[in-house]
């Protein structure tokens, strides 16, 4: 029977795992679960603890369910850890999303100066998770959620032993999105996936044997896009820039592509003062008080409203591919090696990968056009200097990441937005002293 620990299992999401958990049974037995959270959450923790208790009842499981805020206890011989942990807890987000639109820039957890600041914060605490793991549960899969995925998955992969796996919903969007639009099952259809996370865009999507990547694209085009996650406002793409691309990026790259347009909307917003995280913090309140009812023993219709919908799916299946060797084709970010080609081999990369017991294996990439290549080497250079600036304590190594970075602009408006970022987050930050 397999032991699971959840790192930050006071997760509003946490109810879509227990779901996927239950529902594998017989596939995937678990004998333990351990849930772990933080003092400062303990009410939320010990909510998610009921509502766990009353989901595993109602199909009738026996895993044993802990809650503990002692980690060592729940790594201890772990088959798998799930780590969705927010370093800072929400507070931090809605703090760096506002310090950004206060100046001008893009507030979005995971990119510009806001990804760096959750980079810088969470990145100490996942090197301490995994080399903890080195000791505890040595032959135990990480699986990373904890957000920015992408450089937390990095950092481990290239300062322990732990075997890591990045995962995020995006590319289970797409997915989804695309067989829905193709009207397709799983048996009949494939999707590659190659980027980094939040920076991917769907290589091949092929239905029956045929090519439908331009089908696809049309139909986002015409405003059918069944990809885009909840926490990324309605939008169209250009027209201009999709239609001979002949690849399909993930709603993030809106970011990137349209950073201007965006720009415009959230400095007129910013009067108003709602950013993404304010709206989570309303969600979470509602959520929360659905969970505490003790009549409630399933997940409950509101968590769709959060952007994360569907993380779990990757999550389960994951842990079910690994332990049953299945050899099932998954997106996750794991470690180059050359399936990228034009970026550093050593380096995590989101990609559609053969997953067996051994790990993730990468299916090869076609060359990515010149222009794209640019982009990924451009934003890979930003990852690798905030990795740096987030172990170190460098404020000048996190200024030149920045100033690369194509969406938060430079000079005197950067330095300013950097100082106040590490300035607020200062009590979080003890490797910055
Ligand atoms: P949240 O604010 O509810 O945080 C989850 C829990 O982490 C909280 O209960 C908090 O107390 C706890 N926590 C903080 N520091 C901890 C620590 N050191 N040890 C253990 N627990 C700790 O966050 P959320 O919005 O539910 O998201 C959770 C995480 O998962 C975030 O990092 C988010 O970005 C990420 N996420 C990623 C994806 C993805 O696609 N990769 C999808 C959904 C969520
Ligand atoms: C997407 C991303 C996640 C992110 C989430 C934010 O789905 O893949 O990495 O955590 O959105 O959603 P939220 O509801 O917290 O804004
Ligand atoms: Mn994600
Ligand atoms: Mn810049």
């Amino acid at each position: 029977l397999l032991k699971v620990a959840v790192i930050g299992a006071g997760s509003s999401y946490t109810p879509e795992l227990v779901e996927g958990l239950l529902k594998r049974v017989e596939t995937m037995p678990i004998g333990e679960l351990w849930l772990v959270d933080i003092e400062e959450s303990w009410w939320k923790a010990e909510i998610i603890y009921g509502l766990t208790k009353r989901m595993a009842d109602k199909v009738g499981s026996k895993m044993q369910i802990h809650l503990t805020a002692n980690r060592a206890d729940a790594l201890k011989d772990a088959d798998f850890v799930c780590s969705q942990f927010r370093a800072g807890c929400l507070e931090s987000r809605i703090r760096d999303e506002r310090i950004a639109a206060e100046h001008g820039m893009i507030a979005q957890e995971t990119n510009g100066i806001v990804g760096y600041a959750n980079a810088c914060r969470t990145i100490p605490v996942a090197l301490e998770i995994a080399h903890e793991m080195e000791v505890l549960c040595p032959d135990a899969w990480l699986l990373n959620f904890t957000n920015p995925s992408g450089m937390v998955t990095e950092a481990i992969l290239r300062n322990s032993t732990t075997k890591t796996i990045g995962l995020c919903n995006v590319p289970v969007n797409m997915e989804r999105g695309a067989m829905e639009l193709l009207d397709a099952d799983s048996d009949d259809f494939f999707i590659q996936i190659a980027g980094l996370n939040h920076l991917v865009w769907a290589r091949q999507i092929i239905h029956k044997n045929q090519d439908k990547m331009q089908f696809v694209i049309d139909e986002v085009l015409a405003g059918n896009d069944k990809m885009r996650p909840q926490n990324i406002a309605q939008f169209s793409w250009s027209e201009a820039l999709l239609k001979n691309m002949n690849m399909l990026p993930c709603s993030y790259l809106r970011y990137y592509y349209a950073s201007e347009d965006i720009l415009e909307k959230e400095i007129a917003k910013n009067s108003q003062a709602v950013n993404r995280a304010d709206v989570v913090k309303a969600i979470e309140e509602k959520l929360f008080a659905v969970y505490k009812d003790e009549n409630l023993n399933e997940k409950p219709k509101e968590l769709e409203l959060r952007g994360g919908q569907y993380y779990s799916e990757s999550a389960c299946k994951i842990m079910n591919a690994i332990h049953n060797n299945t050899g099932e084709i998954m997106h996750v970010n794991t470690i180059n090696n050359g399936a990228i080609s034009g970026l550093p081999d050593d380096c995590a990369v989101e990609v559609s990968a053969i997953i067996r017991s051994s790990g993730a294996h990468p299916l090869s990439v076609a060359a990515f056009p010149e222009d794209t290549l640019r982009l990924l080497q451009t934003m890979k250079t930003f990852e690798r200097l905030t990795i740096e600036s987030a172990m170190k304590g460098d404020v000048e190594t996190g200024l030149r990441a920045l100033t690369i970075n194509p969406i938060v602009g430079t000079g005197v408006k950067l330095e300013r937005a950097l100082k106040d970022t590490l300035i607020q987050n200062a009590h979080q930050l003890p490797q910055f002293k």
